[in-house]
């Protein structure tokens, strides 16, 4: 006969946490966000940190270079997706690894005989206010000068007219040289005060981009992710099926971390995937594994030796089906409390720690807090991502909201890439285990980073913690009563409803 579970499967909206003694001493500039990807013996710290602990999903709709490097860029670290093409995953991690700090490829360009209308398009699908004007339209091409936002008038200008007429010539534009340092190129801008500083070729064709922004946004955000190379660090996204071919392709690319992404990490594919990437790279690679609910799942993956990391969750994700569709899964908290106790246990019993890593079903900053609370030790989020500037898809317009489209894995939309490649067998979908959808869009990683973080250490100050790892240990949970959960909320007021900030409970659809 089946068992039957005692627990009732639980997400993370049903705790609080208790507040313990806040000291003096303590000051929210000097938490530590640290978090490990790597297992480590005896208390020895492991190989791979990430500064900040979120990861991005291994997502088309997320993780691409863009965000890899905004994410990377604030401590953090993205998974390249493994839904493409082998060619194309590497060429998304090469392009990361090969970001010069400060130095921005750009992204949308033009060329002199483009109309205004042109423009006006490029800027509002790229979110670009600056377009860099080229003689082929294209990143490298030759230099001919700049158009922002301020060089015409949408509704004065005749949008027909031509770029060139209304764009900074090349002669009238502050331009470094290639080879400038990074340094010297901010000087530049601050001496003229200019938001962006074109960076030329020696034979005059455009290289890159220099922006204050990111220049103001390094001096509020130090943590930046970087390898012993100063590259930004970033990993990418495996699958049970081609590791043989990827997974040498990926790490020559320089990949940080793989990571096996799939609903269900509790099986011998994975473990046969696993035992051939150790076997080949050995210690020299970081490898995750899951997803897992149990700690049945987890003892199977850690005990084989092989992995470092572990993800947890099955059925939480915002765009997820799996529950639905397949009748398994776990409430997140439920899952990840079993997981963390599990892992604890193990540490005790044979000295190696395994960092756990609660993936999907995050629907606002508390329940990031709450995570990392119950003991996993970085979370893996993709609707948050999802929903920034920097994720791969384009904004679109909805009703006057701007909207940016976000849709699972296990969509026919995502799973189409493998008709397109060769050596992948296109294996057939009877159903999907997810949905394809809008979510509205935010702002910059950065920005939605930056008041999740502060969120996450202004609770770590009310438990008294300055680590993560205090925070855990410090952490008093209890469950909370309908009710009570009621109570949470406001009571018995009236709220503005004004459009004065971004309200954080529609996070939460
Ligand atoms: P979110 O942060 O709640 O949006 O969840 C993201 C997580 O959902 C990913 O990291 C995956 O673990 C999971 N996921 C991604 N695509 C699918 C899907 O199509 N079906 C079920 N789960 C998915």
């Amino acid at each position: 006969m089946a068992k039957i579970l005692d627990d009732i499967s639980r997400t993370f909206g049903e705790y609080l946490l208790l507040p313990r003694l806040t000291r003096r001493d303590q000051h929210i500039d000097r938490i530590d966000l640290s978090a490990p990807l790597s297992r480590s013996l005896n208390g020895a710290p492991g190989s791979l940190f990430i500064n900040i602990p979120i990861v991005s999903a291994c997502m088309q709709a997320v993780s691409g270079v863009d965000l890899a490097v905004a994410l990377a860029r604030q401590g953090g670290m993205s998974m390249i997706f493994c839904s493409q093409s082998i060619e194309s995953q590497v060429e998304m991690v090469q392009k990361v690894k090969a970001h010069k700090a400060g130095f921005v490829v750009s992204g949308a360009n033009i060329q002199p005989d483009a109309t205004l209308q042109a423009v006006l398009e490029l800027m509002t699908r790229s979110g670009h206010s600056t377009i860099p004007v080229t003689l082929d339209g294209s990143s490298e091409g030759e230099f001919l000068g700049l158009i922002t936002d301020q060089d015409f008038w949408e509704f004065e200008d005749d949008l027909q007219n031509l770029v060139k007429d209304h764009m900074t010539p090349k002669a009238e534009v502050i331009f470094g040289v290639e080879g400038i340092s990074l340094r010297e190129a901010n000087r530049l801008l601050h001496r003229h005060k200019k938001d962006c500083l074109p960076i030329l070729t020696a034979e005059g064709h455009l290289s890159a981009l220099v922006f204050k922004k990111d220049y103001v946004d390094h001096q509020k955000h130090p943590l930046e992710l970087l390898d012993e190379g100063k590259r930004l660090r970033v990993g990418a996204a495996i699958n049970t099926h081609d590791y043989q071919e990827r997974v040498p392709a990926l790490m020559a690319a320089g990949a940080d971390a793989l990571c096996f992404d799939s609903s269900d990490g509790f099986t011998e594919f994975q473990m046969d995937g696993l035992a051939w990437i150790r076997a080949q790279y050995g210690s020299e690679v970081v490898i995750g594994g899951g997803n897992v609910v149990s700690a049945e799942g987890f003892d199977y993956l850690a005990q084989s030796g092989l992995v470092d990391f572990i993800k947890v969750g099955i059925g939480g994700g915002s765009i997820c089906i799996t529950r639905e569709q397949k009748g398994i899964g776990r409430g997140q908290a439920s899952a990840l409390l079993e997981v963390v106790a599990r892992r604890d246990a193990y540490f005790e019993e044979t000295g190696i720690y395994i960092p756990i890593c609660s993936d999907g079903g995050l629907a606002n900053d508390t329940q990031v807090v709450m995570a990392l609370a119950m003991g996993a030790d970085f979370v893996m989020m993709g609707r948050y991502f999802a929903m920034t500037e920097e994720s791969p898809t384009s904004k679109i317009s909805i009703n006057g909201q701007m909207y940016k489209p976000y849709w699972g894995e296990g969509t026919a939309r995502a799973q189409n890439w493998q008709r397109y490649s060769e050596g992948m067998s296109s294996r057939k979908m009877m159903f999907e285990e997810g949905v394809d959808a809008f979510v509205p869009l935010i702002g910059s990683a950065s920005e939605v980073l930056e008041t999740t973080l502060h969120k996450l250490k202004s609770t770590m100050m009310n438990l008294g913690s300055d680590s993560l790892k205090t925070f855990t240990d410090q952490a008093i949970i209890t469950l909370v009563s309908e009710q009570s959960i009621v109570e949470s909320g406001t009571s018995n007021v009236f709220k503005f409803s004004g459009n004065r900030d971004v309200d954080e409970s529609d996070w939460g659809n």
